[in-house]
């Protein structure tokens, strides 16, 4: 069949399901994003018994322009082969032990395997690249697991440097320590680890069953991890294996963005899953989540500061975290806070950052809604000259300058308080400097 019959044929096949301006409707939201388009699991088993099914879906991505990226397994076809060579192997906490033995295998499997996602591809002239090795920077996770690696950096140019140049990288499960040595990394870790480096529109995991299954042996067809996740991860029917990958797709969309999400589908239905409204799989969406705190530990102060110092492109004094009436609001996916204090009962904001790669999807929108639904009485000071004062003039209830300095206020009506809140946001020395 030649190229554009065969983009026909996918396109009527397509449009039996949903209509033609549907299709369109996602075919322009995926294109929009160059290599950001998706990160594509494809479990090992799917590769030992869906091959088929996997390449005419991906050649039909590759027909209307949109190159994934593919990350594979190779779990069950290793098991398989160690038993067959007679080389024990165990698992600790769901993760292969890997000796030396076992490495030498996984590496010879998880090129196999890979080579036959990307011959496959290449009979029906998708231009795919095999990535083994030389992309993820590991350290050892843990001596008693062996080899296994712990992804620490991401060639993520690499990956874009193959998508970019029209081809579709097919990754393999390996990691590297130093230049000589191969580890053997999760799959699942690895396409998590991934999707949080390139931050795509979909991640897709593909699998022998496509979804999450009820009770009743039915698909379920959405799951909202703020509304859902909890009454979900208690029910006895949900495997543990269901219940682990769910757990790392909540991992995932808390650090991704709000209007990224996660399908689970099988090869047969990855396009149906794209380009129709009603998909055929599971979709998994977050919502944004935010924490308040009233005390950090290291690493959530570390969080902040980075926060902090990357949206205001200055140094925090190191002095900021000695004042202990500080409460902090934290985005789940660590790219927003604010810190509040207290005057006389009346909060200050004395922060409110949102680094600029999560600007525009309604984090700090969300940010704010919850900090002001926790306090009514609320203060704060912006430079004059600070982008944000138009939002900020939007939802104030009031503001003054001074001193180069704009405040604002929500809720405060005695006027003998607002003049004393005035002069004490004046008077807030600088915890952030700038090198001049
Ligand atoms: N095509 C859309 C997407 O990929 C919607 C998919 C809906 N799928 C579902 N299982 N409810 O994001």
């Amino acid at each position: 069949m030649n190229k554009s019959l065969k983009k026909d044929t996918i396109l009527k096949l397509l449009s039996s399901m949903s209509s033609e301006k549907e299709i369109r409707k996602y075919l322009e939201r995926f294109s929009s994003d160059d290599y950001r388009f998706a990160v594509i699991k494809v479990g090992g088993a799917v590769i030992q018994s869906d091959l088929e099914n996997l390449v005419s879906s991906l050649a039909f991505l590759n027909e209307v322009g949109l190159r994934p990226i593919i990350i594979h397994g190779g779990g069950p076809k290793l098991s398989e082969e160690l038993n067959k060579r007679k080389i024990e192997f165990s698992f600790l906490n769901g993760q292969r032990v890997t000796t030396n033995e076992v490495l030498d295998v996984a590496y010879e499997i998880f090129s196999g395997e890979n080579t036959k996602i990307v011959s496959a591809l290449k009979d029906q002239e998708v231009e795919a690249i095999p990535v083994i090795g030389d992309i993820f920077l590991c350290n050892i996770d843990n001596e008693k697991l062996g080899f296994v690696g712990n992804i620490k950096e991401i060639n993520s140019k690499k990956i874009k440097d193959i998508i970019s140049s029209g081809g579709i990288p097919v990754i393999a499960p390996i990691g590297n320590i130093g230049s000589n040595q191969y580890v053997n990394i999760n799959g699942d870790k690895a396409t998590l680890a991934l999707a949080k480096e390139i931050v795509p529109d979909k991640v897709i995991f593909l699998s022998e069953i496509g979804g999450v299954f009820d009770s009743n042996e039915k698909l379920i067809s959405n799951i909202n991890i703020k509304d859902d996740y909890k009454t979900l991860m208690e029910q006895e029917w949900l495997h543990s294996g269901m219940k682990l990958k769910l757990e790392q797709i909540k991992l995932l969309l808390d650090c991704l963005p709000s209007n990224s999400s996660v399908s689970i589908t099988k090869p047969l239905h990855l396009n149906r899953e794209l380009f129709t409204d009603a998909g055929y799989g599971t979709l998994v969406k977050s919502g944004h989540q935010i924490d308040k705190l009233k005390s950090l530990d290291s690493d959530q102060k570390n969080t902040v500061v980075s926060i902090l110092e990357s949206s205001f492109k200055g140094t925090l004094n190191n002095k900021y975290f000695k004042n202990d009436d500080k409460e902090f609001y934290l985005s789940k996916c660590n790219r927003a806070s604010i810190v509040t204090t207290s005057f006389k009962n009346i909060t200050y904001m004395d922060k409110f950052a949102v680094i600029s790669s999560a600007r525009g999807e309604g984090l700090g929108n969300a940010m704010w809604n919850k900090m002001t639904s926790e306090h009514k009485k609320i203060f704060w000071r912006s430079r004059a000259n600070n982008a944000i004062n138009s939002f900020y003039k939007e939802v104030c209830d009031g503001f003054q300058k001074s001193n180069g300095w704009s405040i604002f206020w929500i809720g405060i009506d005695s006027l003998d308080e607002l003049i004393e809140c005035i002069n004490y946001a004046v008077k807030q020395p600088a915890t952030i400097s700038y090198e001049k």
